[in-house]
């Protein structure tokens, strides 16, 4: 090959070479490209220096010169494309005046924090926490409970049934009887969580809500530990002006059984003060001795209460919401305002 062809090639050599560095995405191609182009054995500008010598000494020279540029200009690319390449990408570094977007400061549910507060109350009484299944038997739900199966609730009409006598727990009381049959007295526990209701769902009613369940059971429990106690939970919780009054009500399970009301008493920004009407807030009672019979306690030595309340409805009140849906909807700008 004569002088003017070599140069040429060199010439093609050399932009085909930037290209390929300019083209190399990572480190990996990058190098690939160095050992094409410059790899001593292998690469294309090396071999035409390698074979120099078979050009005549006249035309060596020239040729040499424009081999040595041409790799001198490929390698100074190819290690600026190495350092461009251990940059963080320009987007990154690109507009660092732009306003940064907000980190969503993250915050818990209100019928969480309601739940949380009522049991920071209860187990400041000294009562542990209890759970059981929200898919339970017609056993647990109902006749554990003193409630026979010809009860209304126990009805397709009010329960969701999942197969033959298992159902989805209409309310929290199965986790009484699955207490007491794991454990001897003192029993005193506090236990959340959600059960199931064949309900339309409307401003009052949720098909799955909460409930937290209660219960004491010990040898000589009276009523009046039971009303004492509910009514400090309730000063407790909604400051010492409140009033509890308990309204004569039936459930299967307790006898004699209640509806606990309390009347609040708010203040006003201006300092003077309002009283409420009266608000239900849960149904309680004295532990039905057929109850402590069927799992096995001693009717005639324990004694005990129980109590069941609705957690969005204490949180519906507290933040003077009217529409128990709201609390499900999972609006953002809703939720966010609990947030705390
Ligand atoms: N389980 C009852 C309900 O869901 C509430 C309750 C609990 C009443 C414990 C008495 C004792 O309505």
């Amino acid at each position: 090959m004569s002088e003017v062809d070599l140069i040429g090639e060199l010439k093609s050599l050399e932009a085909e070479a930037l290209q390929a560095v300019a083209n190399a995405a990572d480190e990996d191609a990058l190098e690939h490209a160095r050992v094409t182009y410059l790899g001593r054995s292998e690469g294309r500008i090396s071999a035409i220096l390698r074979g120099l010598g078979k050009l005549s000494p006249d035309e060596r020279p020239a040729v040499g010169q424009e081999a040595n540029r041409v790799k001198g200009v490929v390698g100074e690319a190819i290690e600026l494309r190495s350092q461009a390449l251990a940059r963080p990408s320009a987007a990154f570094v690109e507009d660092l005046t732009l306003p940064s977007r907000g980190a969503w400061q993250g915050g818990l549910h209100p019928i969480t924090q309601a739940i949380d507060e009522i049991w920071g109350i209860f187990r400041d009484l000294g009562f542990s926490r209890a759970r059981g299944p929200e898919a339970d038997t017609e056993w647990y739900n109902f006749e554990a409970l003193n409630t026979p199966l010809d009860h209304p609730a126990a009805d397709e009409q009010d329960t969701l049934y999942l197969v033959d006598s298992v159902l989805l727990r209409s309310h929290t009381s199965p986790v009484q009887a699955r207490t007491m049959e794991a454990y001897e007295p003192p029993i005193r526990i506090l236990a959340p969580g959600w059960v199931y209701r064949r309900d339309t769902y409307d401003a009052t009613h949720t098909p799955a809500f909460m409930q937290i369940e209660g219960l004491v059971v010990d040898e000589g429990i009276t009523f009046v530990d039971f009303k004492a106690t509910l009514a400090e939970f309730a000063r407790r919780y909604w400051g010492p002006g409140t009033q509890v009054r308990f309204r004569p009500s039936f459930f299967p399970f307790t006898e004699p059984s209640a509806e606990v009301d309390v009347k609040r008493v708010l203040t006003r920004p201006d300092g003077s003060q309002e009283e409420t009407d009266w608000l239900e807030i849960m149904g309680a009672g004295m532990v039905d001795p057929a109850v402590l019979d069927n799992v096995g306690y001693d009717s005639e030595r324990y004694t005990g209460f129980a109590f069941g309340m609705g957690p969005a409805r204490i949180a519906k009140l507290k933040h003077g919401v009217d529409d128990l849906r709201t609390f499900f909807e999972n609006d953002m700008r809703f939720l966010a305002q609990f947030a705390s």
